[in-house]
């Protein structure tokens, strides 16, 4: 069933974390999830394409050969939440192998209006299945969704391609056991994480060099342009991935290539940028599978399942809510 999706109140407005990362002391900064309008959600979909980038693959890879231990896992549950849904691809596979369980209705959450509309038109093939699509924050979501859920069967929560990742470990945790709260015990949690490689693996894979990566980085400055009046002039910064061997995550920056004045007028600030001084626009976390049971642990889950993608070091997590 398609239908218009559901709006859910921010936090915080665009202007205002705007402001207050570029009004930092220290490093200037701004949240990641902004990185996602539609200009940027579909350069995400190009990098996912890259030759350099295999997460996504990996991920694909994975959640087919496995489709079936997943639905056994999680137990045959008749609600599936995604948070970061983008366009349902991710979904799909699994979408498909739960129909042999009966009636299911998919909450896709993202913060991108178009790809909740795409997400609608991809999936509108598949019988048995309803789709409420919710735009806003993924906690919101949640607990929307857990709202309406019938007692009785299961909850699945899908969280991929490694978006975990974007948060520091001590805000993973937080974030988790946020999750934890919302579930009820016995509802499934399918966890993609980006597993440690080597630097120069990573590096490629954030810096490729058709410069995908660099207009996806970029394109957050031209949000701000477009809405909030921004005067960014975008052939003045640099797109830079560095990895921080310490937290062991790639870092995007965008380097200021000379000193500059930037006025962004609905949030009500003219910043200075010194030469090299750079913007942080997302952290990467790179997992081991060591720390991935120890997590589970620390966020009240049972880690009953991890399968392994071999050619892209990647693992999908599916844990149980205890
Ligand atoms: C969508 C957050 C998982 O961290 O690999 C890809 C985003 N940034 N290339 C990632 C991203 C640059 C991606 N996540």
């Amino acid at each position: 069933m398609a239908g218009q999706a559901r709006n859910l109140k921010p936090e915080l407005s665009f202007a205002e974390e705007v402001r207050s990362g570029l009004t930092k002391a220290g490093q200037k900064e701004l949240p990641s999830k902004y990185l996602y309008d539609d200009v940027g959600s579909a350069l995400f979909e190009a990098i996912t394409h890259l030759p350099e980038y295999g997460l996504t693959r990996a991920e694909q890879r994975l959640l087919q050969r496995h489709r079936d231990e997943i639905r056994q896992a999680a137990g045959c549950p008749a609600v599936v939440t995604e948070l970061g849904s983008g366009d349902g691809r991710k979904a799909r596979t699994i979408l498909e192998s739960l129909r042999v369980c009966g009636r299911l209705t998919y909450y896709p959450i993202d913060v991108s209006a178009a790809a909740l509309i795409r997400c609608n038109r991809e999936l509108l093939g598949l019988g048995a299945l309803t789709v409420v699509g919710l735009e806003g924050p993924f906690l919101e979501g949640l607990a929307r969704a857990a709202a309406e859920r019938e007692p009785g069967r299961p909850m699945l929560v899908l969280f991929l391609g490694s978006t975990i990742g974007n948060f520091d470990r001590p805000a993973a945790v937080r974030f988790l056991k946020s999750i934890r709260g919302l579930l009820a015990p016995g509802d499934a949690l399918l966890l993609g994480t980006d597993l440690q490689k080597p630097a120069e693996r990573l590096l490629a894979a954030y810096d490729d060099p058709a410069g995908v990566t660099a207009a996806f980085n970029l394109n957050l400055l031209a949000r701000i342009n477009r809405e909030l009046g921004g005067d960014f002039d975008l052939r003045q910064f640099a797109h830079e991935a560095r990895f921080c061997e310490a937290e062991q995550r790639i870092e995007m920056h965008l380097r200021s290539r000379r000193l500059q004045t930037v006025t962004v007028r609905e949030a009500r600030i003219t910043v200075t940028l010194r030469e090299g001084e750079t913007i942080w626009t997302e952290a990467c976390h790179k997992f081991s599978l060591r720390e991935l049971p120890e997590l589970a642990a620390k966020t009240n889950f049972h880690p009953e399942e991890i399968w392994v993608d071999e050619d892209w070091p990647f693992a999908l997590n599916l844990w149980l809510a205890k």
